[in-house]
C-alpha cells in the first residue's frame, strides 16, 4: 500500500477502506509517515468527508493505536460521560456520584488539562487529602464495592489521536465533523467505556458555535458509538453564559455539593437529571428516561446521593466533612461584588470571557507548569434574563489579589444589560439513537 494512493483516492471523493485507514493511522503513529502527507490526508477528509464506515474504523484505528484500558473485572455496564467543554461545567462532580448511587458504576479517569479552570481532579483536590493517585487493583475494588472512583490519567492512550490533533492544529483541518468525532470517541472507548453519553455543548463558550453544527456533531458520535458496539446517546446544551454560578474549582466544589443536596442552580440541576438520566439507561438500571430521571431525584431527595460522595472521597483520602462545612474548602481573601451599571434586563454574560476572567484570577492554567489557585474564581448572582437595578450585584470576585483593573476591565467586556432578553434555552435537543 501506498500513501499517495490513500490521500488521491480521498482527494477524489472516493471512500477508503478499512485496511487503507489502518495503513495510515498506523503508519503515522509509528513515524512511517511524515506529517506532510498526514496533512494532505486530514485536508482531504476535510472537503471530502467520511462515511459511517470509514468514521467507525478511524475511530477504533486510533483506540488500538496505543493502550485500551480493561475494565472488565468492575461489575456492570461503565457508562461514560463526555462534554465537549465549557464554563464552569460541574456536571462531572455531581453526575458521578447521582448516578453511582441508583448503581451505575462510574470508573472515571480524569486529567488535569488546559483551561479556564482547572479540571474535575483539580476540583476534587480542594478537599484535604483527596488524591488519585491509586493502583489499578484499588481502583476497580473500588468502583466494585461503592459503584464510583476516580484515578489519574496513566498509560498510553490514543497516540494517533495526540499526534493527528496537534497536526490538524497548524494545518487548518481541526473543524471537520469526521475528524472530531472520531478523535473523542477514540479518547473514550480507550478509555474503557462500555456506552457513552455525550454533552455537546453550542453558544459563544463552546467548540461548536452554532446549533447546526453542535447537531451534526452529535449523530455524528452517536453513529459511530453505535457502530462500533458502544451504545451512545447525546444531547445539545447551552454554553452562551456559564453553567450554574460557580466558575472556580473550590467555588464548584461547594456548587456540586450543593447540587447533590437538591439546593443547586437550576440550570445544573436540569443538566444533571437529563444527561444522568440517560446514563441510568444505558446502564441498564431503568426502562426509560422518565424511570431513570425519578430514581436520581429521588436520590437526592433521601440522601444516598450525598452519602455516596461522602464514601467516595474517604476511599480516596478526602477529608469528607466539607459536605456538610463547606466553610473548610480554600477561601479566598477578598470578596468584591461587581455592580450593574444601569438598570434593565441581563442580556449576555459571554461565557468564553468570564471563563478568560477567572484564569486572569489565577483558577486555570496556560501551560502545563502553571500552578492553579483553587479558592478563586466568578460567582454570578444574576444570569440572562434577571432583571437588576443600577447598583445591583451582578457577581463576586473572589480573588487574592487586590487589583483587579484587569478582571474587570475583562469583565466590562463580557456583560451586556438590555432593556429586554430572555433566558436562552438549556437544553436545546435529546439525540437517543
Ligand atoms: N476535541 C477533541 O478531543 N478532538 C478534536 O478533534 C476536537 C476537539
Ligand atoms: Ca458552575
Amino acid at each position: 500500500m501506498r500513501m499517495v494512493d490513500i490521500i488521491e483516492k480521498k482527494r477524489d471523493g472516493k471512500a477508503l477502506t478499512k485496511e487503507e485507514i489502518e495503513f495510515f493511522v498506523e503508519g503515522y503513529t509509528k513515524g512511517d509517515i511524515p506529517d506532510y502527507q498526514a496533512s494532505s490526508l486530514a485536508m482531504a477528509i476535510y472537503f471530502q468527508d467520511m462515511d459511517d464506515e470509514e468514521r467507525a474504523a478511524l475511530t477504533m484505528a486510533m483506540v488500538n493505536s496505543g493502550d485500551v484500558i480493561d475494565l472488565s473485572q468492575i461489575n456492570g455496564v461503565k457508562v461514560d460521560k463526555h462534554s465537549t467543554g465549557g464554563v464552569g461545567d460541574t456536571t462531572t462532580l455531581v453526575l458521578a456520584p447521582l448516578v453511582a448511587a441508583v448503581g451505575v458504576p462510574v470508573a472515571k479517569m480524569s486529567g488535569r488539562g488546559l483551561g479556564h479552570t482547572g479540571g474535575t481532579i483539580d476540583k476534587l483536590e480542594s478537599i484535604e487529602g483527596f488524591h488519585v493517585e491509586i493502583s489499578e487493583e484499588e481502583f476497580i475494588k473500588l468502583v466494585n464495592d461503592n459503584q464510583v472512583a476516580v484515578i489519574g490519567q496513566s498509560g498510553n492512550l490514543t497516540p494517533a489521536d495526540k499526534k493527528l490533533y496537534a497536526l490538524r492544529d497548524v494545518t487548518g483541518t481541526v473543524n471537520s465533523i469526521p475528524l472530531i468525532a472520531s478523535s473523542i470517541m477514540s479518547k473514550k472507548i480507550a478509555a474503557g467505556a462500555d456506552a457513552i453519553v455525550l454533552d455537546v455543548k453550542t453558544g459563544n463558550g463552546a467548540f461548536m458555535k452554532t446549533i447546526a453544527d453542535a447537531e451534526n456533531l452529535a449523530h455524528a458520535m452517536v453513529s459511530i458509538g453505535n457502530n462500533v458496539g458502544r451504545n451512545t446517546m447525546a444531547i445539545i446544551s447551552d454554553m452562551s453564559q456559564p453553567l450554574g454560578r460557580a466558575i472556580g474549582n473550590a467555588l464548584e466544589l461547594k456548587e456540586a455539593i450543593d447540587t447533590l443536596k437538591g439546593e443547586g442552580p437550576e440550570d445544573l440541576t436540569e443538566l444533571v437529571l437529563t444527561l444522568g438520566s440517560q446514563m441510568v439507561v444505558l446502564a441498564g438500571k431503568a426502562d426509560s428516561l422518565e424511570q431513570a430521571r425519578q430514581l436520581l431525584l429521588d436520590a437526592i431527595k433521601d440522601g444516598s446521593a450525598l452519602a455516596k460522595f461522602k464514601t467516595f472521597l474517604e476511599n480516596q483520602g478526602g477529608n469528607a466533612s466539607v459536605v456538610d462545612a463547606p466553610e473548610k474548602l480554600p477561601t479566598a481573601t477578598y470578596h468584591i461584588d461587581y455592580k450593574a451599571k444601569t438598570s434593565g434586563v441581563v442580556a449576555e454574560l459571554i461565557a468564553n470571557e468570564i471563563g478568560v476572567a477567572s484564569m486572569m484570577l489565577g483558577a486555570g492554567r496556560q501551560t502545563k507548569e502553571d500552578d492553579i489557585d483553587l479558592s478563586v474564581g466568578i460567582v454570578l448572582n444574576k444570569k440572562v434574563g434577571d432583571s437588576v437595578n443600577k447598583g445591583d450585584s451582578l457577581l463576586t470576585i473572589h480573588s487574592n489579589q487586590e487589583n483587579i483593573d484587569d478582571v474587570i476591565a475583562k469583565l466590562d467586556e463580557s456583560i451586556t444589560i438590555k432593556d429586554q432578553a430572555t433566558a436562552p434555552n438549556l437544553i436545546h435537543k435529546i439525540i437517543t439513537e
